[in-house]
């Protein structure tokens, strides 16, 4: 109880986003490289904890419904998908022979290497040219502009400094008029990446959804276990400035 206090007194905080926020970039200079920021954290985590996002889970079919009916729905003549920390790859399972191109990208080769698999494996989707690659959101150089923009459950692993980047890097690679969709567990960091995220960009719309594998209920509770969700569709403001024509230059 008291061991937590630190961190439920640092909860407290960020539920106030405009002390939050400067609090935890604080704490985060602080603290350094934390220790899930590297390859070898997520190539060990995706064969324990995390492996349920490499496939074949209801949780993670669930959210990339909702995800790509978003993208359909929002972006409905889009046809080229970046997803941006795909573990998997379990989002390109769900596309429809409307997308052309998928584009995969995670730290983790373990992640990639099971990406590759599960596509190979998946015979629907001849028609959709895949690209996987081992690689930083931080610093991924993708080679073309799309019209969806995927960061489902990856924000977190960032400091915020480093989510604000990242939006704003990515914004470059987004072709005129697309969607970028972001999907977060409801926690007090979530909300306050959820608050950094929308300085850059106009949120459009949300889906906020919580599975009850127990019992009924008809509102969301806090569960570590099955927390809720909001997958949020966001697009550049309107009147911001045009962006720099992004360089395609392949850093490898
Ligand atoms: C919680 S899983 C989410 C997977 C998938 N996006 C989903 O929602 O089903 C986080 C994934 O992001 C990857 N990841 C974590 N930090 C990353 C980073 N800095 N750059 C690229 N991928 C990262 C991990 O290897 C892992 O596959």
């Amino acid at each position: 109880m008291l061991k937590d206090l630190p961190s439920r007194a640092a909860r407290c905080v960020y539920r106030f986003p405009f002390v939050g926020i400067r609090f935890r970039r604080f704490l985060e200079s602080r603290l350094g490289q934390r220790s899930y920021q590297n390859r070898t954290y997520w190539n060990e985590s995706l064969k324990g904890w995390a492996s349920p996002y490499l496939g074949g889970t209801l949780s993670i079919d669930l959210r990339n419904s909702i995800t790509i009916l978003l993208a359909r729905q929002l972006a409905p003549t889009a046809t080229s998908l970046l997803d941006l920390g795909c573990a998997g790859a379990t989002l390109a399972l769900c596309l429809g022979p409307e997308f052309k191109t998928y584009s995969g990208v995670d730290i983790s080769d373990v992640a990639i290497s099971k990406a590759r698999e599960n596509l190979a494996a998946d015979k629907r989707h001849l028609a959709t040219k895949y690209s996987l690659e081992t690689g930083q959101v931080q610093d991924f150089q993708p080679s073309q502009q799309f019209d969806v923009i995927v960061l489902n459950e990856v924000l977190y692993f960032l400091s915020l400094n480093q989510v604000a980047a990242v939006i704003r890097r990515y914004s470059r690679f987004l072709s005129p008029g697309g969607l970028i969709l972001v999907s977060l567990k409801e926690d007090e960091v979530s909300r306050l990446m959820q608050e950094v995220a929308s300085r850059e960009l106009k949120f459009e719309y949300g889906v906020l959804y919580q599975q009850q594998p127990q019992y009924p209920s008809w509102k969301t509770v806090r569960n570590r276990e099955t927390p809720a969700y909001l997958v949020q569709a966001l697009r550049l403001p309107k009147n911001s400035a045009p962006c720099k024509e992004p360089s395609f230059t392949r850093l490898k």
